[in-house]
This record gives C-alpha cells, structure tokens and sequence, in this order.
C-alpha cells in the first residue's frame, strides 16, 4: 500500500494525542537559551563559538529544574563540553564523548586552563604575547596542511601571518601553553577566513575567487590576522581576570569543582565499553537530522588540526548518520551486545510512524520526487543509531537517573518527522519513563523551498526529559 502524507499526518497526530499529557510548552526555553547565543557573554563559553553548541545557562536550567545536586553526568555528544563545564561549575563530575577532534581540542583545552592553579601565571604570559606579538617578527611561516576544501581559506597576508603565529607558537616551551596559543588561533579561524560556517557546507566568499560561477557571496568583513587574534587574547584574559563579566570564572572557589573527562572516539564505540549503572544523570544535544556535516563546516580546524583527506572521510563517516552521504554503518552488531543490538534494533522496526515515514520516503526516492536519494538512508539510519545509543545509556545510567535531550524536529519531501514523539516511544521500549517533552514557544519553520511546496507548518524545537525507570 502506498503511503500518502495523509496517512502520515494521520498516524503523527495519534502519536501526539498519545504524548499530549507530556508535551509542555515552556515559557522559559526561550531560543537564545537552547541555542549557542546565550554564551556569547559567558566567560570561557564565548571563545570558540561553536555554534551548534547549547548555552551553559540551559544545563544549568536543567539541573536546576531536575533538582540535581550530587552525582556523574555523561554527555555522549559532548561538542564544545557545555554539558561538562556547566555541571563541574556545579561540582559535579563530568564525562563527555566527542568525535570530531575540534570539539575535543576545545575541551581539553578548557579543561587545561579550567584546572590551571596558576592563572598568574598564564596572564602574564598572555599579556606579554598581545604586548609583544612575537609572531611579527618571524621571519617564515610554517604551511598549513591544508585539506582540498580549505585550499585558498585565506588571504595571502593572513595565511602568511598564520603561518608565523604556528612558527612563534613552536618557540614556547611549555606544552599547555603552545595548545592554548594554537586553540586561541582555532578561535579566530572563520572569522579571518573567505568561509563561513552553513550548516551543511562551508561556504565560501566572492572574494576568494572560490565557488561556483557568478558566486557572489559576501560574508561581509573580513578582519585582519593581527586584529582578530589580539582581540581573542584579550577576551580570554579578560575572562581569566574575571573582568567584564557577569560572574566569576569559574563560578566557585576551585577545590567546589567538578572533574571532567574527555573520551575521544564515537559514542558508538565508547558506550558499549561503559559499566553499566555508573550515571546519575545523562545530558546531550545529538547532530540533528538535518544534513548538517561537521566535517565540512569544521574543514578549517581540522586542517589545522593535522586531519589529512583520509582521517576526514573517515570521521565523516563515523559520525552520527546525519547526512546524505553517511554509509551504513558495518560494524554495529560487533560494537554493542547481542541483547542490546536485538532490542534496538526491535524497537526501531517497531516504530509503526518511523517505517510509515521510511515507506513514504522511499517512495519518493523510488519515483525520483526526492531532492536528494540519500535522505531515505539518512533518516533510517539517524533513527537506527539513536535506538542503538538509547538502549545503551538506559544500560550505563542508574535507576531514576534522568537522561535530557535536546533536538530539533525535521521535515522531508512535506512529511513531517516527529523526532521528539520517535524517540521517546523508543525510550519507552528502553526502559525510561517519558516525564515531560518540553516544546520551546515558537517551533522553528524549514527552508523556503519547503515551506513553498508543503505550506508553513511549525516543527518542534524540544528539550526531552526522559527517567531510568
Ligand atoms: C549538537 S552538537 C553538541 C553540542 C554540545 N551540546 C555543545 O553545547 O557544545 C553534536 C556533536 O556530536 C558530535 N558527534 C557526531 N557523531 C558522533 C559520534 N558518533 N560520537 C560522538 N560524537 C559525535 C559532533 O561532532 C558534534 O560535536
């Protein structure tokens, strides 16, 4: 039988009226909240701006409304380490999974600075790098490895000042503070770069000469090597001075924080190795279903970052399936136990709205209606993956721990994806109580060219909270 959006609407409002007790609009999740905005003012959060990240004030919200005091948080999609800093300002201990090497680099580098007992010290050290600009006076640069999608990135005389602030960077002798200088250098790359970060490409400035024909992108300013890295330096030590700042960093006294760890690598791979019933409280925002590819708006990080082509196809492949070039993933059942691949892998053919909606896609596919084929597998396999990751932090977490997610709901080919109801009927079959679904006020609209076709419905924006029953 085919499957119309008729049908799909159909069975999406019965999944609604089944979850109505627990979708609740809060008035308090206002956008800037659930998103990176609300750290652009925040001390130590507002120097890498990763956009995808949410603010520390949603964890802290979150702690705050869960009534969290004591205990082990997990993050399994870690980003830029909202989730950890936020909790280990709270005392609590920290433990966040991230994949691609730029959030990583982020939060250990934090954390080096976070654990640092001797900020004097790296003041000083700072102020004597903007006073000096000691990479002025190099006489060559060090090239940049760059990946073929970075190739031309910068202006000349920016790439040749780059070049020398990593020649004066290797003159340091203290390990932490050569990292600090290199991440102080990752912070600024966009914004001296032709590129901006769009979600699912990095796009490119006319001025770069890069880009389709007649590209007339214009990203706007440009700012210059010197003055974008000073102007880092400074926010950074202005931070660590605690100057123009809302509250002290970090927020208490030292000997009242949390510890955080890092694991590097897939959370694919790393929760299966997890003890079981070892978190008390399990926070994290996944990549969206939206075609969103990391490894392409973070191509500038990565190169500096030493990932070569290859590294780079492999981490794009690694990824949480959320684009339309992500492969099936060959090695799952290997990763995870017999029971839990068995019981995800139930619950994801069971979900009787997902396999409408895969149906539906694959029709479309099928009939060439669809702007790209690979959306089908995509959708599929973001599903697929998540049950797996649900099973098994409902393994790793503690009875009545609560597991809190935000995500975005999708639309493809005019069928609306209730990610938010899919995925807490999931964690139903996982063993967690769906407590709340907590529906931001406004709902976020979809590109034009859909709203054109299918007319302008809202699609949740949602902060899930689920309990280990
Ligand atoms: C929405 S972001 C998380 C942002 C984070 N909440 C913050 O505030 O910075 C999703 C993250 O998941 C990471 N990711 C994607 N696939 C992954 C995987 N298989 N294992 C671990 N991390 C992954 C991405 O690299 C990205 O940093």
């Amino acid at each position: 039988m085919v499957v119309t959006l008729d049908k799909i609407q159909e069975l999406n409002k019965k999944l609604e009226n089944r979850f109505r007790g627990k979708l609740i609009v809060n008035q308090d999740l206002k956008r800037t909240l659930v998103s990176f905005q609300a750290n652009k003012k925040s001390p130590g959060y507002r120097w890498y701006k990763f956009k995808e990240g949410y603010s520390s004030a949603l964890v802290d919200y979150a702690l705050s409304q869960l009534n969290f005091k004591s205990g082990k948080i997990i993050d399994p999609f870690a980003g830029s380490g909202t989730s950890l800093f936020a909790s280990a300002e709270h005392g609590l201990d920290a433990v966040g999974i991230e994949l691609l090497p730029i959030g990583a680099e982020i939060i250990e580098v934090r954390k080096i600075i976070f654990e640092s007992n001797n900020h004097n010290k790296l003041n000083k050290f700072l102020q004597k790098w903007i006073e000096n600009k000691p990479w002025i006076g190099e006489k060559g640069g060090r090239k940049i490895n760059h990946l073929n999608i970075t190739d031309g990135a910068f202006p000349e005389t920016t790439e040749d000042l780059l070049g020398k602030f990593l020649n004066a960077i290797d003159q340091v002798k203290n390990k932490n503070y050569r990292r600090i200088l290199r991440f102080v250098l990752l912070c600024v790359l966009e914004e001296i770069s032709f590129t901006r970060k769009d979600g699912q490409y990095l796009r490119w400035d006319y001025r770069s000469g890069r880009g389709y024909g007649g590209n007339k992108f214009n990203k706007g300013i440009i700012k210059g090597f010197n003055q974008a890295i000073i102007q880092k330096l400074q926010d950074i030590l202005s931070d660590l001075k605690g100057e123009d700042v809302l509250f002290d960093f970090p927020k208490e006294p030292k000997e009242k924080t949390g510890n955080i760890e890092i694991l590097k690598g897939s959370c694919l791979t790393i929760l299966p190795n997890l003890k079981s019933d070892e978190f008390d409280f399990l926070m994290t925002s996944p990549p969206y279903c939206n075609r969103y590819d990391y490894t392409r708006t973070y191509a500038l990080e990565l190169a500096l970052l030493d990932v070569d082509e290859k590294k780079i196809r492999d981490l794009r492949q690694d990824m949480m399936s959320c684009t339309v070039e992500n492969k099936d993933k060959q090695n799952l059942d290997r990763l995870f136990s017999h029971s839990t691949f068995q019981k995800a892998g139930k619950a994801f053919e069971e979900q009787k709205e997902l396999q409408a909606i895969i149906k539906y896609l694959e029709e479309k596919k099928n009939n060439k209606e669809l702007n790209n084929p690979g959306i089908v597998r995509m959708v599929k396999n973001y599903f697929y993956e998540t049950s797996l990751i649900i099973f098994e932090s409902a393994r790793i977490l503690k009875k009545g721990a609560p597991f809190v997610m935000v995500n975005d709901n999708v639309r493809y080919a005019g069928a609306n994806i209730p990610v938010d109801l899919i995925l807490s009927d999931i964690a139903q079959k996982a063993g967690f109580d769906v407590e709340k679904i907590w529906v931001l006020p406004i709902g976020k609209g979809n590109s034009s060219q859909q709203m054109g076709a299918h007319g302008r419905e809202e699609l949740r924006k949602c902060v899930y909270v689920w309990r280990k029953l």
